[in-house]
């Protein structure tokens, strides 16, 4: 497999610019803010982080709806800011990756105030319109009645964020262009020059938003869209081969073997081996057996293991927290596991204490069910949990108001918090090449109607028993690492072991 090296032991850090540190006391997270909180995060073990998007932007999906896909928006800092950040955390060993979003861009993005003229310009075909103003786009969202223009425009996602133009693999519609028109390539090139943009400036690569969407009619296979991807990548990485890709896409069947992105996200789809690994009501996690998350699981591993890896997140800015499905013991599992199965993690922050999902938030800024995920990180006892020396009401978010909402700083003095856990499972992770993302894997002990779940990485054996019951097992040995009892070879309820052998 030939992915950057350092992806091997790389453990990504999903940081919420909002809400992660306010340097400057105005209630809202910035870029300074996260350079000053560098080293907690190596500290704890991670040695990447993924920026959800810190551009300018008119802020109707937190950012996912870009104005200027070049400017930091004024609200984090300034660009200057975000080169600082660059610099420092590689003087600390840690890689950054931006959020791109090429699939649509904000309605307010000037290329899209331009394609909405009546006259044709330069933009006109940049994004998806028909030649009708009361005509749509079947089969998609759309708006009408809104620009000059005499037709109707096709929306990626919320009604902010207008679909980009990379052409249609099966034209049918004379409004629709092919994948070689000239607007397509252009769309495809303005990306590039985005990404190019920020690699020259030092960024290590980037979590591509809706990585699968760009073509329009694409085949079952997503073929055309996997051709554009690889090319576009495999352009950048001629320039920059050490720049790192993480697709948002959930299909590594695609993602990995066909457009050649080095990493794939294990999301929280319904029914999915992850959703039965962490958050269904018969989720692994919560006590039941793994079946469902292993035949799911292995079925993507075996396909994909020698193009890329896959990515298990412990959450993120689109989920409710992980603490929300599991106990305070279960969340030690979790993390054991997620940090300990082959592929590149992603912790998303504040799960590494437990933060919870504030469930009760009204929507902000697009989030609706999501903002509960985004509330500032709590950091110590004492105002705004150290979030912010601002007034509380000027906060992005409120921070979690319960008198034992948990705190970065009071868990660091608990040797068995779950802080403290997380640390030693990736200092063990860093320790040991077999746990990280390509050390082998080897499923030992699966089985219908058994909580006990046993894999082997190379020298490491691991057990997990999420279940509120004690299970027996044939192994014996002195743990390097373990969560709970485990006794003449019985585990626990809710334990976890490593083993050297
Ligand atoms: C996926 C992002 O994770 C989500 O937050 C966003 O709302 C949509 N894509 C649209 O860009």
């Amino acid at each position: 497999m030939n992915r950057p090296a350092w992806l091997r032991d790389a453990v990504f850090y999903e940081i919420y610019p909002s809400s992660f540190c306010d340097s400057n006391a105005d209630g809202m997270g910035d870029i300074n803010g996260i350079r000053q909180k560098l080293p907690y995060v190596k500290d704890l073990g991670c040695n990447a982080l993924w920026l959800n998007p810190c551009f300018d932007s008119p802020f109707k999906d937190g950012g996912y709806d870009v104005r200027d896909y070049k400017k930091v928006a004024p609200r984090y800092g300034t660009n200057e800011d975000l080169f600082a950040l660059f610099r420092e955390a590689h003087e600390l060993g840690i890689r950054v990756l931006l959020d791109l979003v090429p699939g649509h861009t904000s309605e307010e993005h000037p290329w899209f105030l331009e394609s909405g003229q009546a006259e044709k310009n330069e933009y006109s075909d940049r994004y998806i319109w028909t030649d009708f103003w009361i005509k749509g786009t079947p089969g998609h969202p759309y708006i009408g009645g809104e620009t000059p223009r005499n037709g109707t425009y096709m929306l990626n996602f919320f009604k902010c964020q207008p679909a980009l133009n990379y052409g249609w693999a099966k034209v049918t519609e004379p409004w629709q262009t092919p994948l070689d028109a000239p607007a397509a390539r252009a769309t495809r090139d303005a990306m590039a020059d985005v990404m190019r943009f920020w690699l020259e400036k030092g960024c290590d690569g980037f979590r591509v938003d809706m990585a699968n969407s760009l073509v329009k009619a694409d085949d079952d296979e997503k073929s055309h869209t996997c051709a554009l991807w690889k090319g576009l990548l495999n352009e950048m990485r001629a320039k920059f081969p050490e720049a790192a890709f993480v697709a948002e896409w959930g299909w590594p069947k695609q993602s990995l073997c066909l457009a050649d992105f080095d990493m794939d996200f294990y999301l929280d789809h319904p029914g999915n081996g992850y959703n039965r690994l962490v958050r269904s009501a018969d989720a692994y996690l919560r006590g039941n057996d793994p079946m469902a998350f292993v035949t799911d699981y292995l079925d993507l591993y075996d396909a994909s293991k020698d193009f890329g890896y896959i990515s298990f997140i412990t959450g993120n800015h689109d989920t409710p927290r992980i603490s929300w499905y599991l106990t305070e013991d279960q969340l030690k599992v979790a993390c054991a596991l997620l940090l300990t199965l082959p592929g590149v993690p992603f912790l998303y922050y504040g799960d590494e204490i437990g933060m919870r999902y504030l469930e009760y938030l009204p929507t902000k800024e697009g989030g609706y069910t999501r903002t509960g995920s985004r509330t500032p990180m709590q950091w110590a006892a004492g105002k705004n949990l150290g979030f912010s020396a601002g007034d509380a009401e000027s906060l992005y978010l409120p921070v979690d108001p319960a008198p034992d909402a948990p705190t970065a700083a009071a868990q660091a003095q608990d040797p068995a918090s779950l802080l403290n856990t997380v640390k030693a499972i990736l200092k063990l992770r860093h320790e040991y090449p077999d746990l990280q993302a390509d050390g082998p894997f080897k499923l030992v002990h699966a089985k219908k109607g058994d909580p006990l779940l046993i894999y082997r990485r190379g020298s490491c054996l691991l057990a997990a028993n999420p279940s509120n019951r004690s299970v027996q097992t044939d192994l014996t040995g002195e743990p390097l690492f373990q969560i709970g009892a485990f006794e003449k070879g019985t585990l626990g309820p809710r334990s976890f072991i490593l083993l050297i052998q």
